[in-house]
């Protein structure tokens, strides 16, 4: 396993829609491993592979809560096949839009269908977090990030926002590896 770049807005790639999966193979597998691990070194409760530069429609997500057993799940495919009209207010996040969380509503109740781990497929009602995230997720693979569904001044804010932290970050490491160049040169 090994931990894989997340990308982050403006990166165009996030814009991609992802294409399906033809086949559940160990290639595939190990992209899940990946992704998994990415997602928990982030942290993260879940993460599209979009977001490591990868257009094919694959999710991995873990909901257990702090002290709980890890609870890995791996979707291949998935689509929505019905939602509720009753909607759940939640403050999401991202990794790909890092430090800005921000209320979205959505169907509280989500009939999914997709592949798992394992390529067998499995049809099931997501309700509460797990619809959340999962319609959260399934947006990645349309190209579509949470911060789309807020107003324009809302998203613009939040990606410059993003793109400061990042360039500040920068300039963080280039002068810690100035130091350090100045430390073994003494
Ligand atoms: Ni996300």
């Amino acid at each position: 396993m090994a931990i894989r770049d997340i990308l982050t807005v403006p990166n165009p790639v996030l814009k991609q829609v992802s294409e399906p999966v033809d086949t559940v193979d160990d290639e595939l597998r190990r992209l899940m491993d990946d992704m998994l691990e990415t997602m928990y070194a982030a942290p993260g409760i879940g993460l599209a592979a979009i977001q490591v530069g990868v257009a094919k429609r694959v999710i991995v997500m873990d909901l257990a809560g702090k002290g709980e057993p890890p609870a890995p799940k791996y979707f291949i495919n998935p689509e929505i096949l019905e939602t509720d009209a009753e909607t759940l207010p939640y403050e999401e996040g991202c990794l790909s839009v890092p430090e800005i969380y921000d209320e979205i509503a959505r169907p509280k109740r989500a009939r999914i269908r997709y592949l798992d781990y394992d390529g067998n497929p499995v049809e099931e009602w997501a309700e509460d977090l797990y619809a959340v995230c999962v319609q959260h997720e399934m947006d990645h693979l349309d190209g579509i990030l949470f911060i789309d569904h807020l107003s324009r001044l809302k998203r613009e804010r939040a990606v410059k926002k993003v793109q400061k932290a990042k360039a500040d970050e920068a300039v963080e490491r280039t002068s810690a590896e100035v130091e350090k160049a100045a430390t073994r040169s003494l």
